[in-house]
């Protein structure tokens, strides 16, 4: 089975779907892995690597798409990459099928099986195919040191004989998987941290880490969490009482870092303009959510935006691409994971049961239909 790895074409991404390691390990499966040239050169992997480990690496991504059975990708593949794919083929990726609705139909009409990976349902069993926790973490890391570069003062409490130098205050929304790392990292560097969530559950992770846990109580919080683990939109009155709270805790912090989201939906609002008034001069706020929408009024994607009190809003896009090397390794890894899974021990290749909930939960195509039960509907 030949198994295509292309150079990722949207603007400003620098990672790859697969990595000399896991080439090693698909090889191993019996697949044969083409990589288009230079497809892992922005997270420092060079063909001469991939080859060592058995793949072929060809000139350009129409060699790469001939005849493939299998194709990994990080993004969406291009239109005009689809044409070039063969009807059947599996594309396994990030694909946003909740913003990309063109795409789901390009698939369908492609006649390609469309993996979105991002939609992996939060079971143990496929907790090591989940692009989403491994991405995020890196997110939630890199933040805190996005947010200590552009902050002007220090992040630990430093006693010199020219002064003391107080610790920061960081305030992260949204105790997630991303929100955890930026707490774990942020207390690591030395600063006060405190987070807020509307998982009751996520208190105790919170304070496991050394932070704070501050949030709105209501009945309401009980049954925030959806069964795969996500928070659920909140009713009008909790966000009037969460603003309340907000308004009262930020104006006290130097950072903060929000991660909230919502599957399927627009990030909620968290920070108003209101908020941002109140913040000290050379608070710095980073909104990673600004992709989906933004957690701050006021966030610009792949902008810092300086406000008239002057607090820096960074709007960072792609954050995993800036750490590209381990981005890419986890990503890759976590493809690999999925398609190990589905294995055929006694004869090899591949044997997707199309009844698996690791496959339901994630296929969007198949056979010139949209098949996914939350694009119901869609059927080409
Ligand atoms: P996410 O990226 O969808 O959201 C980030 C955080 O924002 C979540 O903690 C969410 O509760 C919070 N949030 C949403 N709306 C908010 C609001 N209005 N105000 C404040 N906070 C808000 O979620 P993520 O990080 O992907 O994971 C959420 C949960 O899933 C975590 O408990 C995590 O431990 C769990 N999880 C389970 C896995 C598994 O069982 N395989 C794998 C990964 C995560």
């Amino acid at each position: 089975m030949k198994l295509a790895v292309l150079k990722e074409r949207h603007e400003g991404e620098t990672r790859v779907a697969a990595t000399p390691d896991t080439v090693k390990k698909l090889t191993a499966l019996g697949f044969d892995v083409v990589i288009e040239s230079g497809a892992g050169l922005g997270s420092s992997f060079m063909d001469g690597a991939y080859e060592e480990v058995g793949a072929t690496i060809v000139a350009n991504a129409d060699d790469a798409l001939d005849n493939a059975d299998v194709i990994f990708k990080i993004r969406r593949p291009t239109d005009d990459e689809l044409g070039k794919i063969k009807k059947g083929a599996k594309v396994i990726a990030s694909l946003n099928p909740y913003q990309d609705a063109e795409g789901l139909k390009a698939y369908a009409a492609a006649g390609i099986e469309a993996y979105a990976m991002e939609l992996m349902p939060r079971i143990t069993r496929a907790q090591s195919m989940d692009i989403l926790s491994s991405q995020s973490n890196l997110s939630g890391y890199k933040s805190v040191l996005v947010a200590a570069n552009e902050y002007g003062r220090g992040f630990p409490m430093m006693m010199t004989a020219a002064g003391t130098v107080a610790p920061a205050r960081v305030m992260v929304f949204g105790a997630g998987v991303a929100g955890l790392q930026a707490i774990a990292t942020a207390k690591r560097l030395g600063a006060i941290v405190s987070a807020t969530d509307v998982r009751a559950a996520a208190a105790e992770q919170v304070e496991s880490l050394g932070g704070e846990f501050v949030m709105v109580e209501s009945e309401e919080t009980e049954d925030a969490e959806t069964a795969g683990g996500y928070a659920k939109e909140m009713s009008d009155e909790y966000k009037a009482k969460q603003a309340e709270l907000i308004a009262k805790t930020l104006t006290k912090q130097d950072i903060a870092i929000t991660t909230a989201l919502i599957p399927g939906r627009a990030a909620p609002t968290l920070i108003t303009k209101e908020h941002i008034a109140s913040m000290k001069p050379g608070s710095v706020i980073v909104d990673l959510a600004v992709e989906q929408g933004g957690n701050v009024e006021g966030s610009v994607a792949g902008e810092n935006v300086v406000t008239e009190n002057g607090v820096t809003i960074v709007g960072p896009i792609n954050m995993p691409g800036q750490l590209a090397a381990d981005a890419s390794s986890l990503f890759a890894k976590n493809l690999l994971n999925f398609l190990s899974a589905f294995m055929d021990e006694e004869n090899g290749g591949l044997a997707i049961d199309y009844e698996d909930e690791v496959i339901t939960g994630i296929l969007l195509t198949r056979d010139g239909a949209i098949v996914h039960p939350n694009f119901a509907g869609g059927s080409e």
